[in-house]
Order: structure tokens, then sequence, then C-alpha cells
């Protein structure tokens, strides 16, 4: 349960894109719904007396010296049951490591006691990493779906969660696939009914996700009916677009137009859709998803291996797309969203400057395109928030309070700051490219602790 509190202590945001905040010695106060109420900043007049009463009241956390509080991150693109390959396989194309790894792995989860074992310990290795809100793929199968939007709710975490749909006999395995069109929709709608009439889901924090896996995966008839059936349950849309070139073209020769142009087409295209990857959008796609409102999970470290390009990302915000970023677990090795976050950075810089060392500097990269850690740091948490219309993401009154608060003096940590050369901007940038597992000594969902030292 959420507890009404005054979190006394520094915190970091980024409202605004390319910005950075630090809200030193501010007062945050969330109510017992786990809302923030009000932010009061140290100067303001009100601050000794607020927090008088609210020690007084036993209402007062001091979060303490070298420990800040961040938002709690953004995960757009998830997926559950591969977390037992996180780190393996990477070396083979999208469609070969599908076939000969993913699917096999995904077909196991009609055995729920194997699902319980993943999905409990992936909500728990994400809760401690401080994601709190996660976008989840899971399988075909309507019981482990289940078992997963139970087990998120058991365990507090924001999660939005999609039964997988997949029933083309050209491209799934006879082993893992839905049986008939039918067959795909009613599991998708067991799902939607289970998540929507959960007892203990009343304040609705797990939602559920109209999931086709990706365009190759599904028949049209299907993706027609998940187009429709999404609009009719008005629940989010998550499935892959435009990832690899294998990808892009295989839909490129069945529908004659991008998976932009299609998604569209099949009502698949809408300002609750998160379209994974993008990576090979073209401008025209990004034209269309900007008109549809549609958001993107920009997944760096999946992309190196999977995708054959960067991701255009400064491209797709000058066009206005709502970003986010995603480990896309398990095609990224990390359910970090730290990592992720810093590949950002990283791959964009590559895109930037070039990577072939052969080539002239001049005519080796895209100069102009690279993003600063404020951006990425931004997206991990405000963006993806914003990318799904959920109020969370900042220390904003009328925000849930999703967040974490990072120790930079934990022993076994990996943050390391000296009072004689840090300030509070090299305090953020260190904990953005320093901070692990290791530092994150407490996480909250709407006002709950989830994870950390005092779990509730
Ligand atoms: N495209 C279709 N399915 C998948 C998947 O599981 N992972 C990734 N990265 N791409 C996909
Ligand atoms: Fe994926």
């Amino acid at each position: 349960m959420a507890r009404a509190a005054l979190y006394a202590g520094t915190f970091f945001h980024a409202p605004i894109r390319g910005e950075v905040a630090c809200l030193e010695d501010a007062l945050v106060e969330v109510n017992a719904d786990g809302i923030i109420a009000a932010v009061t900043l140290a100067d303001d007049p009100n601050a000794a007396t607020l927090k008088r009463e609210a020690d007084r009241r036993g209402d007062l956390v001091r979060i303490g010296a070298g420990a800040y509080v961040l938002p709690g991150f953004v995960d757009l693109h998830i997926h559950a049951p591969q977390y037992p390959q996180l780190g393996t396989a990477l070396h083979l194309p999208l469609e070969v490591w599908l076939q000969q790894h993913t699917f096999p792995l995904e077909a196991r989860y009609a055995d729920l006691a194997f699902a319980g074992r993943v999905y409990e310990a992936l909500i728990d290795d994400l809760l401690a990493q401080g994601t709190t809100t996660a976008l989840m793929f899971a399988t075909v199968h309507a019981d482990a779906t289940r078992l997963l939007v139970d087990h998120a709710v058991a365990k507090g975490m924001r999660a939005l969660i999609g039964k997988v749909a997949m029933d083309n006999p050209d491209q799934c395995p006879d082993f893992y696939r839905d049986a008939s069109v039918d067959a795909a929709l009613a599991g998708t709608r067991a799902v939607i009914d289970h998540a929507r009439a959960h007892l203990d889901n009343r304040a609705g924090l797990v939602r559920p996700v109209v999931t086709p896996r990706f365009i190759p995966s599904c028949t049209d008839a299907l993706l027609g009916e998940l187009g429709a059936m999404a609009k009719a349950c008005g629940c989010h849309i998550q499935t892959h677009c435009s990832e690899s070139d294998w990808e892009h073209g295989y839909v490129q020769t069945r529908m004659s137009r991008s998976d932009t142009e299609s998604l569209d087409g099949f009502g698949l295209l809408t300002r609750h859709t998160i379209l994974a990857h993008g990576t090979l959008l073209t401008t025209t796609d990004m034209d269309r998803i900007a008109s549809r409102g549609a958001g993107v999970a920009h997944c760096p470290l999946s992309n190196v291996y999977f995708s054959n390009a960067v991701f255009p990302l400064k491209a797709a915000l000058a066009k206005g797309l709502r970003v986010g970023l995603g480990t896309d677990i398990a095609g990224g090795p990390s359910a970090s969203m730290f990592d992720t976050a810093r590949m950002a950075v990283a791959a964009s810089r590559l895109l930037d400057e070039g990577v072939d060392p052969a080539k002239d500097q001049a005519s080796r990269g895209t100069p102009g395109v690279r993003i600063d850690w404020q951006t990425a740091f931004h997206l991990a948490t405000a963006g993806g928030a914003a990318a799904l219309d959920l109020p969370v993401g900042t220390f904003e009154p009328g925000r849930a309070f999703d967040a974490m608060v990072i120790d930079t003096a934990a022993k076994a940590g990996t943050v390391r700051l000296f009072d004689e050369v840090d300030d509070s901007v090299s305090i953020l940038q260190k904990i953005l490219f320093t901070a692990s597992r290791t530092n994150v000594r407490q996480v909250f969902v709407q006002g709950r602790a989830v994870a950390g030292t005092a779990r509730a």
C-alpha cells in the first residue's frame, strides 16, 4: 500500500527534452493514493513548517546525504518470456534467432510452473534496477500471460502486458502459433478481461495491450481484427516495425508497402500504439506516425545485434515522434535502462561520426544527429511516459510517485563521487553513466515501496 509521506531530499528529473532539473533539498508530498500533491523548493518560506509538521505526524522521509531521487524508468519494449535467453545467441540474424532460439523458448510457456518462475524473477530484477513501468510482450499462451499480469499486480509494478498474436503458418512453426484468427482473438480478449477485472488491480497499474507480434507472423485477417479489437477496447497496441533489412523487405514484398503504411491500413497505427525499433523508417513513414500520434520504442542495444543499422533518433524527434527507450529483452542483452540510455547516446554518436576509419572524416558519418545525455535521461523517463500517455516520469503535482532512490555512496556500488570536483550536474551524469543495480537503494511505484531495502 502507498502511504502519505513527505520526501525530503534532492530530486533530478527531465520534464523538457534536452534539459535536466535538480530540485535541491526539496520536499515532495505524496498522498495516500501515491500521487504527488505538492513540490516545495528549498527557498519556499513554507518549507521549514511543512517539514516540521510532517516530522511530528511521522510522515517525513529523509533521503539522506549522498542519495538522490530519480523518476523510475519506463521501459517501452520487453519480451518477458525471453529473459532466460538474455545474452545468448546474439550472433544470429533476427529471422534465424527467432526460429531457432526464440520461438522454441517461448513455446515452453505452456508450462505454467516455468512461466511463473521466469516472470517472478524478471519483475524482481526490473524493479531492482529502477524500471517502474514496463510495456511487455508475453507469449501466445493466454494462461501464462494472465500469470504475468498476476505477478505484475502482486509485485506492484506498473505494466502494460499483451498476449502475443501470431497465426501465419508460413512464418510461425507448428509448435508455436495461434491455431486460428479466432483463437488469437479469444486469447487476446481473455487477457484484456482478466487484467481489467482483476480485484487487486483496481488502481489500473496493469493494463492489457493488443499485441500482433509483427506483420510477418500474422495473417492479414488477424491484423485487421486486432485493429478493430484495439479500437473497441480502447487498448494500447504494441508491435515491431521496420526493424531489420530482412523484416522490412519481407513486408515490402508481401504488402507492396512499408510496415507503417500496412499497420495504418489495419487500424493498428493509433495514439495508443508503440512501435518497437523503427530502425528503417523512411521520412514518409515518420510523417504518418507523427500524424497518428503513435510512439516508437528505440532499442539501441538490440539494434546493434539485429537491426543492421542505427535508428535515426534525432530525425524522429525532429519530426515530433513520441519516442521512449526499450531494452528489448532479450534482443538487447541487458535488462537495465541505465545500459539502454547509455547505448542511446553511444549509438547516436556512431551514426553522427560514422564508423569506418577507411573513409575520410568528411564522408564518414551523418553530422548533427548525436543526442546528449540529458535527452537520453528524458527519453528513459518522461519521454517513455509521454509516449504511453501515463502520468509518471517527472516530479510534478498530479503525477504518480514512481521513483528510485540512488545511493551514490553504496560501497559495493559503481558510482564514485568526490566533493572536491562534483556538482549537481556531474552527479547526475555519473549516475546515468556509472550507476548499477547496487546503487538502487529503493524503488517506488505510485507511492508504494516495491524494491530495495525498505519494501512495503
Ligand atoms: N520481431 C518479431 N519478434 C521479435 C522478437 O521477439 N524480438 C525482436 N527483436 N524482434 C522481433
Ligand atoms: Fe522486440
